[in-house]
C-alpha cells in the first residue's frame, strides 16, 4: 500500500540522514549544469563534518573535483584540506580504458585461437572498444571497485551513470538466467564426456566462462547495494525551470520501475526573492516570478520528495569555505 503524498512525512536532507543510520552511497542525478558536482562536494562536506569518513569520488572522464576544490586530487584519493575525515578522488579513467582494453584483448585472442578463426584480434578488438558505451561501462566498472573495496564508511560520487546503472541493473537479470544457461549446458557437456570416457582429464581452463561468471558475480552484488535503501540514495537535482524538471522526471521514473532507491529532489540556484529590489532589471523580475510558478509544480510533481531548496549565490561555488557555507544550507 503506499501512503498518499499529502499525508507522507516530509523529511527534510538532514532529517533523510538521520532516518538512514547506514546509508553509504549517495548520488547526484540531473540535467547538466544543475550543479550536482558542487551539491556531491557539499553533501561529502557536511557528511563529514558529521563525524563520517566520506570519500568524494569522481568517475567522470572529465573532472571538475580539482577544480571545485582549488586542490589536486586526481589519481588517488586525496585528503580535502579544511575538512577532517574527507577524502577526493578523481579516477583515472584514461588508464581504467587502457586496461580494460587489454583485458578484452586478451579474451578475443583466446576466443580466436579457441575458435580456429584466423583473424586479426585488433580488428574486433577495436569494434568492441570503439563506442562510447565501452567508456561508460569502464567507469561504472571503476565505481564499483570502489564500492566495494569498502575503504570508507560513506560515499558520495559526483555525477550519478544513469544511465548506465540503469541498464547495466536492468541487464543484470537477463544476464544471469543466459550465463546460468550457459554454465548448466556445460556442465552437461562435460558429464557426458566422463561418461562417455573421452577424457578423464579436468576440464581445461575457460577464460571466457571465468569472465562471465565473475561478471555475474559483480553486477549480482552491485545490485544487491545499489538497490538497498538502507544503503543507497539517488538524489535528483533540479533548478525552478522546465527542462531540468522533465529531465528528473524521468529520472525519477526510470528509478522507480528499477527499484533503485530515491533520497529526494534538491531544488537550486532559487533567487531570494526578498533580496530582489523594486529598481532591478525587468528580466530579474521576470525571472522571480517565473521561478515562483515552476516552484508551484515542483511542490505538485515532488511535494514530500522535496529535501531542500538552495539559494542562487553571488558567485559560482568554488573552494572549501563555499561548499561549507552551501552544506549548512543543504542540511539546515
Ligand atoms: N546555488 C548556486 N549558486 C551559484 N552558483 C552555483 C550554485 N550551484 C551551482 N553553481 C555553479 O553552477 C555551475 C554548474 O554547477 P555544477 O555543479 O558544475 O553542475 P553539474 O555538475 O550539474 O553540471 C558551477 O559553476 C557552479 O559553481
Ligand atoms: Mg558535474
Amino acid at each position: 500500500m503506499t501512503t498518499p503524498a499529502t499525508t507522507q512525512e516530509r523529511l527534510s536532507m538532514q532529517g533523510f540522514i538521520d532516518s538512514k543510520p547506514r546509508l553509504k552511497f549517495v548520488f547526484f542525478g540531473g540535467k547538466g549544469g544543475v550543479g550536482k558536482t558542487v551539491l556531491a562536494g557539499a553533501a561529502a562536506v557536511g557528511l563529514a563534518q558529521q563525524g563520517k569518513r566520506v570519500l568524494l569520488a569522481s568517475t567522470n572522464p572529465v573532472h571538475s573535483l580539482s577544480g571545485m576544490l582549488n586542490q589536486d586530487v586526481f589519481g588517488k584519493p586525496t585528503p580535502v584540506e579544511g575538512v577532517e575525515n574527507l577524502w577526493a578522488y578523481e579516477i583515472d579513467t584514461k588508464d581504467t580504458i587502457e586496461r580494460s582494453k587489454q583485458e578484452i584483448r586478451e579474451k578475443i585472442e583466446w576466443f580466436l585461437k579457441f575458435a580456429d578463426i584466423k583473424g586479426r584480434a585488433d580488428e574486433f578488438i577495436e569494434t568492441a572498444t570503439m563506442n562510447p558505451a565501452f567508456e561508460e561501462s569502464a567507469m561504472f566498472e571503476n565505481m564499483l571497485d570502489i564500492m566495494f573495496r569498502d575503504e570508507y564508511e560513506m560515499y558520495v560520487f559526483d555525477t550519478a551513470p544513469t544511465a548506465n546503472a540503469r541498464r547495466l541493473l536492468g541487464m543484470s537479470s537477463v544476464y544471469a538466467l543466459w550465463v546460468n544457461k550457459m554454465v548448466q549446458s556445460r556442465e552437461e557437456a562435460k558429464q557426458m564426456r566422463l561418461q562417455l570416457s573421452f577424457s578423464k582429464k579436468e576440464e581445461e581452463k575457460d577464460p571466457l566462462m571465468d569472465y562471465l561468471i565473475n561478471f555475474r558475480q559483480r553486477m549480482e552484488r552491485a545490485k544487491e547495494l545499489l538497490t538497498d535503501p538502507e544503503l543507497t540514495a539517488f538524489f535528483f537535482v533540479t533548478l525552478p525551470e522546465a527542462l531540468p524538471i522533465a529531465v528528473i522526471r524521468r529520472f525519477i521514473n526510470w528509478f522507480e520501475e528499477f527499484g533503485i532507491p530515491i533520497g529526494g529532489v534538491i531544488v537550486n540556484m532559487r533567487i531570494d526573492a526578498e533580496s530582489v529590489s523594486a529598481e532591478a532589471d525587468e528580466f530579474v523580475h521576470n525571472r522571480v516570478k517565473m521561478q515562483a510558478e515552476y516552484m508551484e509544480e515542483i511542490e505538485k510533481l515532488f511535494g514530500p520528495m522535496v529535501r531542500s531548496v538552495l539559494p542562487l549565490y553571488e558567485t559560482e561555488v568554488r573552494g572549501v569555505p563555499m561548499l561549507k557555507r552551501l552544506a549548512g544550507q543543504l542540511f539546515a
